[in-house]
């Protein structure tokens, strides 16, 4: 039940557990809903203890969340429980063919199909593992199973397609998860599995086949983050803690990438200095949050490395028969490193030819391990569903990423490229700043928070931002948000604003953007038809002030650099309306933390 509250944020509209009990019967007990239900179940109605158990919070594909529907599953004679995690694309045709050899459904999802294949395969002889490898030959799409057998009391098996598995290993204990943070409480030696592999486990060991059940290896590595990494630490929300813990994590983000000489260094860029010198056209592709993040890259890899750089949303990407050639350099950006939409663009870019760039948070994933090279995040573990140090690192990283191509290139001096840097290390400290000074942005979502629904403007990379203010409002708080390009909203969208809407305004630094004058203007439209306006500015720009009902102060930084400032007080007053509101910020509706289905 621990692993599993450590899990929820990735799943939480069911949940459930089936134990292999000493009398070698399974056990189950599975409810709909939030896990707090479930416990509540066990509490009535407690299961006996067991050495070996399997459990599950889902995030509903197939089938409203139920208790019919919620995981595990157990096959139709009994012997078989199972869990999945992903979609079985062809379990229309599965399911039909069980029901014509007799077996009954209970529930609507794709993953029953699994529970009774496997358990057909043990009926009619095969041991666990080599059911569990027949069957996953005969799925498509995405899943990880995991499975026990009541007659194999000491043994696990679980496979994976296409969704995310790592091994824990312990002292006597073993564990499978979706991420370490299930068992980071008891181990911090993992496994990372890959793809189309099955692993057999007993208490005392583990071993790794492909689906034929040739031996391949899995490939051990330590967790170097503890267990209150992954722990709220005082805060109420997790997304609370971790828009607290912005500064540091972009520091860290930051840390060690300068050389002797002065130097940017990225060591895990595994591709040639040559081959970056031949690209002739970079594409972003990434989905929410971190796409806006590629927005923002978009706008410092131009402009630092004169190379045209498309963003593309990655559920997008491939089905459009994107131009991607071998000098295309394709850069994804994924804070769980598991998001199947990007990761099939991942797959996409490199069977045209095309090299991989992954900026990702989380080690060993799979978008990582499946590109070229990879450009971590360290925001370490990023719990809240609502996505926040995950998009600042994010930026940081695409800067990062964006003056080291320019010094490959040299379309940048080196001496230009240390002054990004150097206000670059200013940034965490700033951040701070705006984290210290955020009371006016509480009292405004005191104000703010009966609103039915309000507007981000920017220009420039203050857009993304504004999507990304929109974004926050609308998955945490379920208030109708939307971000606009200021210049194009006398395009049309201006004709929602009435008296009263609340309109937040970025606007760039004054005096160094030419864009700053042209911000004020879109500022004066909004208001003349009776906006409220809340504008976001600089230290020391006191110009807009005749035209903000509330002004919001940001430390100076240059233009590019500023989203890692703008977004913060976006953030807080997200967290703050949805709080409330009394909702739960860190598991709202409808929503799970990875999304590892297409
Ligand atoms: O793990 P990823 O960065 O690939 O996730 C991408 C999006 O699903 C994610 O940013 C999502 O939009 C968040 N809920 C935003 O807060």
């Amino acid at each position: 039940m621990d692993a599993l509250r450590r899990m929820e944020y990735r799943g939480y509209d069911s949940a459930g557990i089936a134990l292999v009990g000493p009398d070698n019967t399974i056990h189950a007990s599975k409810k709909a809903g939030k896990l707090v239900n479930l416990e509540a179940e066990l509490d009535e109605s407690p299961l006996p203890e067991a050495n070996l158990g399997i459990g599950h919070t889902r995030w509903a594909t197939h089938g409203a969340p139920s208790d019919a529907n919620a995981h595990p599953h157990v096959s139709a004679s009994g012997r078989v429980a199972l869990i999945h995690n992903g979609i079985i694309e062809n379990f229309a045709g599965l399911r039909a063919e069980l029901e014509a050899s007799g077996v009954g459904f209970r529930s609507q999802t794709d993953s029953e199909v699994a529970a009774h294949l496997v358990g057909r395969e043990v009926d009619n002889g095969l041991g666990l593992a080599d059911a569990l490898r027949t069957v996953s030959q005969r799925l498509e799409g995405a899943f990880t199973l995991v499975a026990v057998d009541r007659d194999e009391p000491g043994l696990l098996v679980a496979s994976r397609r296409n969704s995310p598995l790592v091994v824990g290993v312990g002292e006597g204990e073993m564990f499978v998860a979706s991420d370490v943070a299930a068992f980071i409480e008891h181990t911090r030696e993992a496994v990372e599995m890959g793809q189309d592999e099955v692993v057999e486990v007993t208490a005392s060991g583990y071993r790794v086949t492909d689906f034929d059940g040739n031996e391949t290896q899995g490939k051990p590595y330590h967790v170097d983050w503890d267990l209150s990494a992954a722990e709220k630490g005082g805060y109420d929300w997790f997304m609370r803690k971790e828009i607290h813990e912005q500064p540091h994590a972009v520091a860290d983000t930051l840390l060690g990438r300068f050389d002797a000489d002065h130097r940017l260094t990225l060591d895990e860029i595994r591709i040639s200095e040559t081959e970056l010198r031949a690209i002739d056209k970079i594409v972003v592709v990434a989905c929410g949050t971190a796409y806006y993040a590629g927005l923002v890259a978009k706008y410092a890899i131009e402009h630092w490395t004169r190379v045209a750089c498309e963003v593309e949303i990655a559920s997008e990407f491939r089905y459009r028969d994107p131009i991607i050639t071998p000098r295309t350099l394709v850069v994804t950006i994924s804070q769980s490193g598991e998001t199947a939409d990007t990761l099939m663009a991942v797959r996409h870019a490199r069977e045209q030819g095309a090299k991989v760039i992954a900026i990702c948070n989380t080690n060993g994933s799979t978008i990582p391990r499946e590109s070229d090279a990879v450009l971590y995040t360290h925001a370490g573990p990023e719990i809240g569903v609502a996505s926040t140090k995950g998009f600042l690192t994010q930026m940081a990283a695409c800067y990062l990423l964006g003056l080291y191509l320019a010094q490959v290139r040299g379309t940048k001096y080196g001496d230009e490229i240390a002054l990004v840097m150097t206000e670059l290390e200013t940034m965490p400290a700033k951040i701070q700043a705006v984290l210290d000074n955020a009371e006016a942005v509480h009292a405004l979502a005191r104000e703010l928070v009966d609103e039915k629904s309000v507007l981000f403007l920017g220009r420039h990379v203050g857009y993304p931002v504004a999507l990304e203010g929109a974004l926050k409002l609308k998955e945490i708080a379920y208030l109708h948000a939307e971000g606009f390009p200021a210049g194009e909203l006398k395009h049309g969208p201006i004709a929602l604003v009435e008296e009263g809407l609340p309109i937040f305004v970025i606007v760039p630094p004054q005096g160094r953007d030419q864009l700053h004058d042209k911000v004020l203007s879109n500022i004066q439209e909004v208001r003349a038809r009776g906006a409220r306006t809340i504008v976001l500015v600089e230290e020391g720009d006191t110009e807009v002030e005749p035209y903000a009902d509330e002004v919001i102060r940001l430390p100076k930084a240059s233009t590019l650099l500023q989203p890692l400032l703008a977004t913060v007080p976006l953030q807080i007053f997200a967290c703050e309306v949805a709080t409330l509101k009394g909702y739960d910020v860190d598991q709202p509706r409808n929503l799970a933390k990875s999304v590892t289905v297409e």
